[in-house]
């Protein structure tokens, strides 16, 4: 069962956001975006920046989340420049994803589930991309202090390197650190993935996609670290 103390934290921020008229891509959907193609699975889309995107460069988009004010807004957008996206509000404390995607994002989602929860959805994501097809996800990990957006007890922050572990067996294109200071000098530290299902159990992995050195590679930023980049 899901509680709406998160939905409920972004809905008056995507109210200012909409009416402020703030649509730019956040990092990870800026990192998430040239991975994007086909059909997509947006889950947790929020004010739907990617979906807006990726559909403009013609794919087609579901998008979900639990906040009206984000759903309204992403319908829309899309409405007006009769983009491929269909947007709906859904709970996805208890989605099951019913159909198989070439991509399937889910940037910022799951630590607002409890941890049974968003390891289930998690395994559901991989099971749903088709071989060969793209999961992008981000989330919160240990480390994090800001923890506002949370009802306690009931958010899950994942171990520092679980994320990239749970996605063994699959060509891992990205998995970068961030860290952001948060108010009240908390901190947020974000791990996100980038990982190609393999086409089958006797397909060669992409090498020119993958660089696979396993050292922290700063990228410049020194809030940020990538162990793993593109090299296309
Ligand atoms: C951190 S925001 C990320 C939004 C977007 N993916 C982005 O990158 O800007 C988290 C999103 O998850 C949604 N969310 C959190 N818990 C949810 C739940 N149980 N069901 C549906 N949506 C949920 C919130 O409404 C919010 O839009």
């Amino acid at each position: 069962m899901t509680t709406r103390h998160s939905v409920d934290f972004f809905e008056a921020q995507f109210r200012s956001q909409a009416r402020a008229g703030q649509f730019a891509l956040n990092p990870f959907e800026t990192l998430a975006l040239p991975f994007v193609r086909g059909r997509v699975l947006d889950l947790g889309c929020g004010l739907g920046n990617l979906s807006i995107e990726a559909a403009r460069r013609g794919c087609q988009v579901v998008a979900l989340d639990g906040s009206p004010a984000a759903i309204a807004g992403v319908r829309e957008r899309a409405a007006a420049e009769r983009l491929q996206v269909e947007s709906r509000e859904q709970d996805l404390g208890s989605y099951r994803i019913a159909e198989t995607f070439d991509t399937i994002v889910a940037i910022g989602l799951l630590m607002f589930l409890p941890r049974t929860r968003a390891l289930e959805l998690l395994d559901d994501i991989k099971a749903h991309v088709r071989p060969g097809g793209c999961v992008v996800v981000n989330v919160l990990v240990e480390g994090t202090t800001y923890l506002d957006m949370f009802e306690p007890g009931h958010y899950y922050l994942f171990a520092e390197h679980e994320l990239e572990e749970r996605f063994a067996g699959w060509n891992v294109l990205e998995s970068c650190a961030h860290r952001f200071d948060a108010p009240g000098s908390t901190v947020k530290v974000f791990a996100t993935v980038v990982a190609a299902k393999k086409p089958g159990a006797h397909a060669n992995p992409d090498p020119a996609r993958c660089h696979t050195s396993t050292a922290p590679q700063p990228q410049g930023d020194p809030d940020v670290q990538c162990r793993l980049s593109r090299t296309r």
